[in-house]
């Protein structure tokens, strides 16, 4: 019986185990990854780090700060091959409803100018763009600016 059930994606929390795999697709999607450090750090500092689940793979991820009223999402990814499906959007909704849960009264996150697949993504969502930090993220040749966008809650 049991093998006949349908394995329904979810979403959980992080584990130290996931990170072979996080690293993985954080290679994948980004130019510029974070290191299994940054992820280790995250999860021992208490930060609300959250993993896509399918089938015992990963297939995304993100991590979120919450404290003195605020949240801010510091990543967000969905492996290449499960982009477009409805995932990312899942993801922050989780976020949304853990950073509401600590009474949170806004989420902050940051996002490259180049990146207008995730800015678009997150205005859908209700996002707006607050300020422009100047050359905050590495890029090929230079720096290149992130947008602050804020989601009142
Ligand atoms: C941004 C990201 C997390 C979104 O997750 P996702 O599961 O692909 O997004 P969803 O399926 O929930 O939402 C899709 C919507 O987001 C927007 N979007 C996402 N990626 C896009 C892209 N590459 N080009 C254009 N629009 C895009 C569109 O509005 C899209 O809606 P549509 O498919 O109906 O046009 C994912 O694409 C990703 O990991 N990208 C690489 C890493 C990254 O940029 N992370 C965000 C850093 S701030």
């Amino acid at each position: 019986m049991s093998a006949q059930l349908k394995e329904i994606p979810g979403i959980r929390q992080m584990f130290v185990t996931d990170l072979d795999e996080i690293i993985v697709i954080e290679q994948e999607v980004f130019l510029f990854p974070w290191t299994r450090g940054n992820f280790g750090d995250s999860m021992s500092s208490g930060y609300h780090c959250y993993v896509l689940e399918f089938a015992g793979h990963i297939f995304g991820y993100g991590v979120m700060t919450i404290g003195s009223g605020e949240a801010h999402v510091l990543t967000l990814s969905v492996a290449a091959g499960s982009q477009r499906e409805g995932w990312g959007e899942k993801l922050l909704q989780h976020f949304i409803c853990l950073a509401k849960a600590h009474h949170a009264r806004s989420l902050f996150l940051e996002v490259r100018k180049s990146n207008l697949g995730a800015a678009g993504l997150y205005e859908r969502i209700g996002f707006r763009k607050i300020a422009t930090r100047t050359g905050y993220y590495p890029a090929m040749g230079g720096r290149e600016d992130a947008i602050v966008m804020e989601l009142t809650l």
